[in-house]
C-alpha cells in the first residue's frame, strides 16, 4: 500500500487529474459504489502486463471523486475463471445473509473461463462480499449464481435495489441484447425479459449495461429510465467501441424504449469514452447520478504509447435528463469538486476577437480547464488550439456553417501506434440566442469537451509532446464575441504524493 501511494505519477502522458492505475493495464470501471463516506472504484486490471490479459479487479477509493487513494487488488481469478466487469451494491438489509444482520458490500461480476468438457469459452455470474468497507473480499462459495449456456457473451451484470418491488434487479449483456433478472437475495435470479435485438446500434457486441431512473428537467413527478449499452469494436467501423443509451420506462420486469428502434443516442461523441457506468448507493439527499467511463477505445487500447501503465478514466460526471424539441436526452457535466484543483490564470469579459487575433497569447499550460460563453457574430468557425507547438495542436471548435462542434486530433502528437487515431470528428449542437458555451478539460493525454448545457460531450485521448503547451482562441471568417472566458491551470491530484 505504501508503495502504491508513493509513486510519483509523473511519467510521460501520465494523467494528472484523471484516474489511472499505479501500474499495468486497466480497462472498464467496475463495482462503483458509495459506502460510509467513500466512493469506491474498481476496474478491469491485468497486474502482469500493460496489455489486456487475465482480469482482476483493481481498487481505488475517493472521498470527493477527484483525489484517489490506490488500494491493493480486490478480486483475483479463481476456480471459476478470471474476473470480468460487474457492479457492487450495499446490502442494506443483509438480504444475502453475508453480514450477520449488518450491512456490507456485495460485488456481482462475470467470471470467464472455458467449459472443461467442451473446451468452449463460457461466462457466468458470481458474487463476492466485503465486511470491511471494501478492503478485503471473499468469493461466495456458491458461485456461479447465474448462467445461461445459450450465450457465449453473457456478461457485465449491473445490479440495483428496486425499491418499488422490494427486490434486486439486474441488467446484463447477452450477445446482441440486454437481459433483465430479479432476485430477493442476490443469489437466486429469475429471468424477466430481454431488450434490444432490433433496437439502437449493433455495430459491435453489446456490453456493460446500466439501468437507472432520473427526473426529467428536475421534476421528481416526471421520471424516466435510462438504459446505457456499450457496443464493442468492429473492424469495419472507424469509430470503434462506443456507448449508446436508450430512454424509456421500466416496470421492474421490462424496459420499453420511448424512441424509434432505429434511432441511436450516443453518450459521448468522442472516441474515448467506453464502458461508462454509474455509482450505486449515492445517498438520496445527494441524489446525483454519477458516471465514469474508460478513456480508451478497443480499436487501439492495447497500443497507446504509455510505458508503466495503460488506461485512464474520464472525469466523473453528473447525469441529468432534459426535455427538448428532439425528445428527452441526457446532459452531463463534470463533478463540482474539480474546482478545488483550479488556479485561475486568465479571465476575459466582453472581448471581440477578429480573425488573426489570439486573446490567449502568451499563456502556456499542460493541464487546464477553459470555460467560455461565446457570442456568434458571423464568424464561420471558432475554436481553441490546445497543447500547441510548431508541429502539434489539438483543435476543439465550432463550425457555424454546419452547426457542429468538432475535435481535431489529426496533428495532436504521437499517433503512429494506430492508423485510425489521427482523426477529426464532430457532432451537432443547437445554439440558442447566438450564444455557445464550451467547457474543455485538457490533461497530459486527453481532452474532454462539454458543449451547451452539457447536451454534448466529446472525450478524446491525445499524446502531445511535453513541450507542446501553447494555447490559442481563434475566429475564422468573421468576428466572435467573448461574453466570458476563464482559463485555469488544473493542479495535479498526485502532487501531494511526490
Ligand atoms: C468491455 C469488456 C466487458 C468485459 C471486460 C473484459 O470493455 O469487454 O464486456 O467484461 O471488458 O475485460
Amino acid at each position: 500500500m505504501d508503495l502504491l501511494n508513493t509513486l510519483t505519477y509523473d511519467e510521460t502522458y501520465r494523467p494528472q487529474f484523471h484516474y489511472s492505475p499505479p501500474a499495468q493495464w486497466m480497462n472498464d470501471p467496475n463495482g462503483m459504489v458509495y459506502y460510509e463516506g467513500e466512493y469506491h472504484l474498481f476496474y478491469q486490471h491485468h497486474p502482469g502486463s500493460t496489455v489486456w490479459g487475465p482480469m482482476h479487479w483493481g481498487h481505488a477509493v475517493s472521498k470527493d471523486l477527484v483525489r484517489w487513494e490506490q488500494h491493493p487488488i480486490a478480486l483475483r481469478p479463481d476456480r471459476n475463471g478470471t474476473v470480468f466487469s460487474g457492479s457492487a451494491v450495499v446490502d442494506w438489509k443483509d438480504s444475502s445473509g453475508f453480514f450477520g444482520g449488518g450491512t456490507g458490500l456485495v460485488a456481482i461480476f462475470t467470471q470467464d473461463d472455458s467449459d472443461p468438457e467442451t473446451g468452449e469459452s463460457r461466462q457466468r455470474q458470481s458474487l463476492a462480499y466485503s465486511k470491511d468497507k471494501g478492503r478485503t473480499w471473499a468469493m461466495f462459495a456458491g458461485n456461479p449464481v447465474l448462467t445461461d449456456a445459450r450465450f457465449t457473451d453473457f456478461r457485465d451484470p449491473k445490479v440495483f435495489w428496486d425499491e418499488r418491488r422490494g427486490r434486486w434487479a439486474m441488467a446484463i449483456a447477452a450477445g446482441d441484447r440486454i437481459a433483465f433478472y430479479t432476485s430477493p437475495d442476490l443469489k437466486e435470479w429469475t429471468f424477466r425479459s430481454e431488450f434490444g435485438q432490433t433496437e439502437g446500434s449493433h455495430d459491435g457486441v453489446w456490453e456493460c449495461p446500466d439501468l437507472f431512473e432520473l427526473p426529467v428537467d428536475g421534476d421528481e413527478r416526471r421520471r424516466k429510465w435510462v438504459l446505457i449499452v456499450s457496443i464493442g469494436d468492429n473492424p469495419d467501423e472507424p469509430a470503434g467501441s462506443r456507448t449508446q443509451y436508450f430512454v424509456g420506462s421500466f416496470d421492474g420486469d421490462k424496459f420499453v424504449n420511448e424512441n424509434d428502434g432505429d434511432s441511436v443516442l450516443w453518450l459521448d461523441h468522442g472516441r474515448d469514452n467506453y464502458a461508462a457506468v454509474t455509482w450505486s448507493d449515492v445517498p438520496g439527499d445527494d441524489g446525483r447520478r454519477l458516471l465514469i467511463g474508460w478513456m480508451s477505445n478497443w480499436k487501439y487500447a492495447n497500443q497507446t504509447p504509455t510505458d508503466a501503465w495503460r488506461g485512464a478514466l474520464t472525469l466523473p460526471r453528473v447525469l441529468e435528463l432534459r426535455s427538448g424539441a428532439a425528445g428527452t436526452r441526457l446532459v452531463q457535466k463534470p463533478v463540482d469538486d474539480i474546482v478545488t484543483l483550479r488556479e485561475s490564470v486568465r479571465e476575459l469579459r466582453d472581448v471581440t476577437v477578429k480573425e488573426g487575433e489570439n486573446p490567449l497569447a502568451g499563456l502556456e499550460a499542460e493541464c487546464l480547464e477553459i470555460t467560455a460563453e461565446l457570442e456568434l457574430r458571423g464568424a464561420e468557425e471558432l475554436g481553441f488550439r490546445v497543447r500547441k507547438s510548431g508541429a502539434e495542436e489539438t483543435v476543439v471548435g465550432y463550425d457555424a456553417s454546419t452547426g457542429r462542434v468538432f475535435v481535431d486530433r489529426s496533428r495532436s502528437g504521437q499517433s503512429d501506434f494506430h492508423e485510425g487515431f489521427a482523426c477529426r470528428h464532430e457532432a451537432d449542437i443547437t445554439v440558442r440566442d447566438g450564444r455557445l458555451r464550451l467547457q474543455l478539460f485538457v490533461d497530459r493525454s486527453s481532452v474532454e469537451v462539454f458543449a451547451g448545457e452539457g447536451e454534448l460531450a466529446m472525450t478524446d485521448l491525445i499524446f502531445p509532446s511535453a513541450g507542446s503547451m501553447g494555447l490559442e482562441f481563434y475566429a475564422k471568417g468573421g468576428e466572435i464575441g467573448i461574453v466570458s472566458m476563464s482559463v485555469s491551470v488544473i493542479k495535479s491530484i498526485w502532487q501531494e504524493a511526490r
